[in-house]
Parts: structure tokens; sequence; C-alpha cells
């Protein structure tokens, strides 16, 4: 059999990502973004992404197959985000790959917005070890998972009991007057910080060691810089940009070796926005090679959302005979990984 030609879908939240595979050859990867739209209001707002969504479904299809030089009619699968996610945003996905599938006569193909990120790494470094542990790090989940199977079975071994890692980035972004989405200006501002200055709480989760709390470190960061705004001392914006970023780095990576230490597995696979961070891939290569950890992290393009995850999984899915889902594949907010 040629390799299977898979269109994928994504919609989970403000990125409308179309992306085409072929086997592990990305041959597109279309995104259009209403994260301008969200900007004012802090952070997403769900209303405002599902009505983007739908205004820039079908184009974004469109640039896709003008992108890989394709007819939509040579396409042999459609995959779609089906969760977890926003529920509106979901729903305009899941509807519009509904709708390619069934006028294409192709099989559709629910998949999960978590097993989508791991799977990415398949087209920047080949096929992907199992297991592996993966840590997934953006603005909507932090979890920490055990992957027999990308493509069955995928074991969360602990998440995020309050933010995620990438919305206490995009909080404490806020305190310090950085626009939204922060990570990346606190990454950037953090440059010249000195990241051992202030020494931030490194939350812990009682009776769950790979499980992560950041609200407690949030609240930290804020409350020092009250202090010091309140004295009317100026706020030294890149040591406390740099101290916040460490404390969330110092934590996710021990947590991520922790996990792959205590289930024997030598390979990590770390994906979601956050996963940009360049203190987090610095320390992350750092300690894998002081643990003997072959760490794979996809190129900062494909960390964030975007629909070639999703296609991606879709063709391991296609080359592995998984079956296809039911043209009656609800869009669920909630989905979980088993
Ligand atoms: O995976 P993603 O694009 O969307 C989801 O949330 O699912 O992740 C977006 C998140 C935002 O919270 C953003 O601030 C964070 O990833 N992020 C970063 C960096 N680039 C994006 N956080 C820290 N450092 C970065 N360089
Ligand atoms: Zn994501």
């Amino acid at each position: 059999m040629t390799e299977p030609i898979v269109l994928g879908i994504e919609t989970s939240c403000d990125e409308t990502g179309v992306g085409i595979v072929r086997g592990r050859e990305l041959l597109a990867d279309a995104l259009a973004s209403s994260v301008e739209e969200h900007a004012r209001f802090g952070g997403v707002v769900p209303e405002v992404a599902s009505r983007a969504h739908l205004e820039a479904m079908v184009p974004t299809v469109h640039r896709a197959l003008d992108q890989a030089q394709l007819r939509i009619s040579d396409i042999d699968a459609i995959a779609v985000t089906a969760g977890p996610g926003l529920a509106g945003a979901l729903l305009v996905g899941v509807a519009a790959a509904k709708a390619y599938a069934l006028a294409l006569g192709k099989p559709l193909y629910g998949v999960n917005h978590l097993a989508a990120h791991v799977a990415v790494d398949r087209l920047a470094h080949g096929d992907l070890p199992e297991p592996c542990v993966a840590m997934l790090v953006s603005g909507g989940h932090s979890s920490l998972l055990l992957v027999p199977d990308v493509t069955g079975a995928v074991h969360p071994l602990g998440q995020t009991i309050d933010d995620a890692a990438g919305e206490a980035f995009d909080k404490v972004a806020r305190v310090l007057g950085l626009p939204f989405p922060g990570g990346p200006h606190i990454d950037r501002v953090s440059a010249d910080g000195d990241a051992t200055s202030i020494d931030f709480p490194r939350g812990v989760v009682r009776d769950a060691p790979y499980s992560f709390t950041f609200s407690g470190l949030k609240t930290a960061v804020a409350r020092w810089v009250e202090a010091r705004q309140r004295n009317g001392e100026t706020v030294p914006l890149a040591d406390v940009a740099a101290s916040f970023q460490e404390a969330v780095v110092d934590v996710l990576t021990r947590r991520a070796v922790l996990a792959c230490r205590d289930h024997g597995v030598d390979h990590l696979v770390i994906g979601g926005g956050v996963a940009a961070n360049s203190r987090l891939r610095a320390v992350a290569t750092e300690r894998c090679e002081a643990a003997s950890i072959a760490l794979r992290m996809p190129p900062p393009r494909l960390c964030t959302d975007n629909g070639a995850m999703v296609a991606a999984l879709g063709v391991l899915l296609v080359e592995r005979g998984v079956d296809p889902s039911p043209l009656d594949l609800p869009a669920d907010p909630a989905l979980s990984l088993t």
C-alpha cells in the first residue's frame, strides 16, 4: 500500500489548524488564529473562538490543499480532534470533518488532542519509541502520560490540579504588564534576568508525585510584585520573570524525569505550547542527558496547536488498521485518554 495521505483538522481552542501528512512527510500546515481577538480579554473567549473557527474553516482547508498541491479527492482519510477542548470550538472542526468524510466517501478518525501532541514528533524525528513518557504543557493542559501505544491506550500519570503551565505563564505575564499570550514574552524578558534572584515556591501535590500545582506560585509572584509596588519600588521585571520561569521549568523537568525513571522508560517526548520555552528546552536537555533519557521535542511550530499533529496521528491510525469513527462521532470537551 502506498503511504496514506491524511487531512487533519484541529479546532479545540483558538487555532484553526489544517494539516496534510503523507506517511511521515508534512505536506501542509495551514493555520488561522483568533488569538488577537482574545488578547484584550486576557484569555480565550469560547464563543469568539467558535465563530472564528467557522469563518476560517473552509479557507484554511483550501490553503492547506494549495500548500500540498493536492486536490481534496487525493485525500485518503480525514482526522479531527474530537476532544478535549472547548465544546463549541470542537463542534466546528468535527462537523467540518464529517462533512468532508461523507462528501468524499473517505474514512473519518476522531482523535484525542493530547495523543496528537505526542504523535506529531514523528514528523520531526521519525517513529515514536513505545513505550515513552510524554509531558504535554500548554495553555489548557499540563500532564504527564505513559504512552505504550499512541494509537491506543495512553495512561495519565499526573496532571495539574489547578492552572495549566501555560495559563500560569499567561497570568504572571499579566501581573507584569506583558501582553497575552504571555509565555513567549516571559521567555524573552527572562533572558536578561537572574533566575536565582527570587526563590519562588515549587508546589508539590500530596500523594501525586507526577502532578503539578501552579496556583500557589502564581499568587506568590503577584504578592511579591504588589509588595514592591506598595513601597513605591521599581519591580525588577526581568528578574521576576526569570525566577518564575525557573520555578515552572524546575518542577516540570524534575517530575518528567522522575516519571521516566519510575516506569523504566528511556524516552521522553515534550509537547504543547510551553514546550517552545527556551529555558524548558535547555533544562530538559540537561536533565535528560544526566539521566540517560533520550529527549524528543518537536520544533516549536509543531508544539503549539496545529492540524499537522492531528494528521500525523491519523496516518498512524490508518497504517495500524484501526477502525474509523462512526459519522455520529461526538465532540467531547472532556474526552479522556483511556
Ligand atoms: O499548545 P498551545 O498553542 O495551545 C493550547 O493552550 O492548547 O499553547 C499555548 C500556551 C500559552 O499559554 C502560551 O503562553 C504558552 O503556550 N507558550 C509559552 C511559550 N510559547 C507559548 N510559554 C512559555 N514560553 C514560551 N516560549
Ligand atoms: Zn494543545
